[in-house]
């Protein structure tokens, strides 16, 4: 949400910056701008409205050697080149990705005090603090006026005739990268990918100067700290499109290999997750979009293997309802970035009330993991489409695991089998699956209604929220037992509804729903890896059959077919599906 990057070295710091800003774009995609200083001292800005494609005619006319970028999601003041960043005010230059809870009542009194403001955005109040706060220290200003901030900032700031950039975290992430005669600061590792062999990942108070010598860290009292340095491991080839047109589909065909992934970290993981969860009696599933669909699966397979009670919920609800949490607890805080502010927040709040917390991340050393009891990893690799796909299918495998652990079940040699099947299946699914039809016929829909029953309902409020995020076709998921309690009024020719049928205790009532949409006209598909199922509904129904597939691991295989299904239909209705409009990756703020 907001993406910024920082150069100082000997290199072209408008390109290092562009291409960072690039990398980053899955981050926020309505404005871009970047700021550089030339050798004279002097610092050049160019900021537009737009994806960061618009800085690309601009960029070789801006030389220096230290620079830093902004890529936008709006939240204060509407997409447009004033409210682009980098924001400035007196020679002093600032990019902020978070939000300024108390920018309404500093701005009043900035304006008192007789500073003018040119956009409507929360972080143009930074640049005037620090203006006002500066005597002749940038740190130290930056640090005067981090005590006046309320919210949440990773920013980057520059100074007229100073060479280098200071910058401050605070609830939002940063990371900087140590390369060869030049160092980076950066939001997200993407960014940095290629770019430097080690990189550190800044605490929440934390302070940097970077220049092209060397970076210097503090702590929020200003007393210099080392911070842990990591290889940087991500290279530019893995954050390629490998041949496909779109991440979301290059994401997609690398599920197998993340499942894969995820069972070979889990056993680096499973005894500490055992200690953690020991005497739990209750477990609860936090997340928010895709990952609280993950965690509503999650729930189930506790119940059904340890036989525990076990809840989901969002986790922007969980966290202002004043939750019951009791010793015995144990939190799952699911989460593909590690950094959605809703779901830290609601982790934290259940840790302080008692329970122990674990992360489910697909991010090593992202915010969640450093306040949390214990981390299983989702092994996906960068996540770049905005919509999450192989994350998704991810999470569910690494949940799965946690819940044979938790019930003390050692795999028996049945389920090992199927364990070590599973990958070769997704494959397959992968290699055969055509929804073509169907993608065509919800590109030519009025609304697309996803149904099921148990596991296939958890996948089905997927398939929607997947559906309307990349086509932006009108798309909800119900209970396939629900229909017939209103859900039927909305049932016409024009709508096609999606019956997800993958457990055969289950298909007969699920067919009944078929049967009812049928009668009003609706169209229907039926995505089954049932056989039976199949033949019963040909000739009536649009049948994606999938190959045969325990029940338990059929949200990973239906994951797949209803994720294809959401590409396609984006495709088709040209759409953007790494872009969807007005959404952005890693959701940092409230
Ligand atoms: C939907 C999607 C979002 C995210 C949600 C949580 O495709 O990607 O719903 O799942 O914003 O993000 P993370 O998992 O990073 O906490």
């Amino acid at each position: 949400m907001c993406g910024i990057i920082g150069y100082a070295g000997g290199g072209n710091a408008a390109e290092n910056v562009y291409e960072g800003l690039k990398r980053l774009e899955y981050r926020g995609y309505d404005s871009a701008g970047m700021a550089v200083i030339a050798p004279s001292g002097e610092v050049k800005v160019i900021k537009k409205q737009g994806k960061v494609s618009v800085l690309e005619p601009y960029i070789a006319d801006i030389r220096g050697a230290v620079g830093m970028g902004h890529t936008r999601w709006a939240t204060h003041g509407k997409p447009s080149d004033i409210n682009a960043h980098p924001h400035s005010a007196g020679g002093i230059y600032v990019v902020h990705n978070g939000i300024i809870e108390n920018y309404a009542e500093l701005k009043e009194k900035l304006i008192a005090a007789g500073e003018t403001f040119i956009s409507e955005t929360d972080s143009e109040v930074i640049a005037h603090l620090i203006k006002l706060n500066c005597d002749g220290n940038i740190l130290t200003a930056l640090h005067k006026t981090a005590k006046m901030l309320t919210g949440s900032y990773a920013l980057m700031v520059m100074r007229e005739g100073e060479h280098k950039i200071a910058v401050l975290k605070y609830r939002s992430s940063l990371i900087v990268g140590y390369g060869e005669g030049e160092n980076f600061c950066a939001s997200d590792r993407p960014a940095l990918a290629g770019k430097c062999d080690k990189i550190s990942v800044l605490e929440d108070g934390d302070f940097a100067l970077i220049s092209a010598e060397k970076i210097e860290i503090f702590d929020k009292d200003l007393t210099p700290v080392c911070r842990p340095k990591t290889e940087n491991a991500l290279t530019a080839e893995k954050l390629g499109l490998n041949g496909c047109p779109h991440y979301m589909l290059k994401e997609l065909r690398e599920v197998p290999q993340t499942v894969q992934n995820t069972f070979n970290s889990f056993n680096e993981v499973k005894d500490e997750l055992s200690e953690v969860l020991s005497g739990t009696k209750r477990v609860i599933f936090l997340g928010c979009g895709t990952a609280y669909h993950a965690g509503l699966i999650g729930k189930k397979y506790f119940e059904t293997f340890a036989r525990i009670p076990a809840e989901a919920e969002n986790a922007s609800e969980f966290r202002y309802k004043d939750p019951v949490i009791s010793r015995g607890d144990a939190v799952f805080a699911v989460t593909q970035s590690g950094e959605t502010a809703d779901t830290i927040e609601a982790a934290l709040l259940a840790k302080s009330l008692g329970a122990k917390v674990i992360a489910v991340t697909n991010v090593p050393q992202s915010a969640i993991t450093r306040c949390v009891h214990a981390v299983v990893p989702v092994a996906a690799g960068a996540e770049i489409c905005v919509a999450a796909t192989k994350s998704y299918v991810g999470q569910i495998a690494a949940l799965y695991l946690c819940a044979l652990t938790f019930a003390g079940k050692a795999v028996t040699p049945k389920e090992f089998k199927l364990l070590s099947e599973l990958p070769a299946a997704l494959q397959k699914t992968i290699n055969n699956i055509n929804v073509y039809t169907l993608a065509h016929m919800c590109a030519r829909s009025g609304g697309v209604y996803f149904l099921g029953r148990g596991y296939d309902y958890a996948v089905a409020l997927e398939g929607s929220l997947k559906l309307k995020e990349v086509s932006y076709v009108p798309s909800e998921g119900y209970p396939a037992g629900e229909l017939k309690h209103g859900t039927l009024a909305l049932i016409d020719e024009n709508t096609v509804s999606v019956v997800l049928i993958t457990d055969s205790a289950l298909a007969p009532k699920s067919e009944n729903a078929v049967e009812q949409v049928l009668s009003r006209g609706g169209k229907v598909a039926v995505i089954t890896c049932l056989p039976a199922v199949a033949k019963r509904l040909e000739g009536k129904a649009e049948i994606i059959l999938l190959p045969a597939c325990n029940k338990f691991l059929s949200p990973l295989v239906s994951a797949i077919a209803v994720q294809e299904l959401a590409y396609r239909t984006a495709v088709i209705l040209g759409r953007d599906p790494d872009k969807p409009r007005n959404l952005a990756k890693s959701v940092t703020v409230e």
